[in-house]
């Protein structure tokens, strides 16, 4: 789950995905394409967010989206289009690039829609954001579940 500072989008959606799948067959973490917010708690608003929903994000911190992780993740989500541009950056081989996806189109097949960036505004886009993950990563659940 990667998106700009790491503070914000990508803390819940690592929080949420990791709400629906099993600890033991998914490794799920998340990053962001800045050096904003390495060693960062996640934003206070995500923390309070995630809570209401009986999610504990507080042991995560912030870290770098780097290149030698297109070695460790199968999939790659980009919170929007300007971290996917930054990730598809980093690639180094097409099969990198393949794996990056943008976490909206899970919902809406094609459209390119961002998660948008809640970081300057108040908490309502913070529950917009959770609202919009939850419902992405509940698809990316039921898809990844056999496995
Ligand atoms: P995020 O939000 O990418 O969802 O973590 C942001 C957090 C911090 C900044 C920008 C976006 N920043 O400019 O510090």
């Amino acid at each position: 789950m990667v998106c700009l500072g790491n503070i914000c989008r990508s803390p819940l959606a690592e929080g949420i995905l990791k709400s629906k799948l099993p600890k033991d067959k998914f490794y799920i973490d998340s990053a962001g394409t800045s050096n904003y917010h390495i060693g960062d708690l996640p934003d206070n608003r995500s923390i309070k967010i995630a809570k209401e929903f009986d999610i504990d994000i507080t042991n995560q911190r912030g870290r770098q989206f780097s290149t030698n992780d297109f070695d460790k993740f199968d999939i790659i989500y980009a919170m929007d289009n300007s971290n996917f541009k930054n990730i598809i950056r980093l690639a180094r081989n097409s099969e990198d690039e393949q794996k990056v996806k943008l976490i909206m189109n899970e919902i809406y097949k094609n459209q390119n829609f961002d998660v948008p960036d809640p970081y300057t505004g108040g908490i309502e886009g913070f529950k917009n954001v959770f609202m919009m993950l939850d419902e992405a990563c509940d698809i990316i659940a039921k898809k990844l579940l056999p496995i």
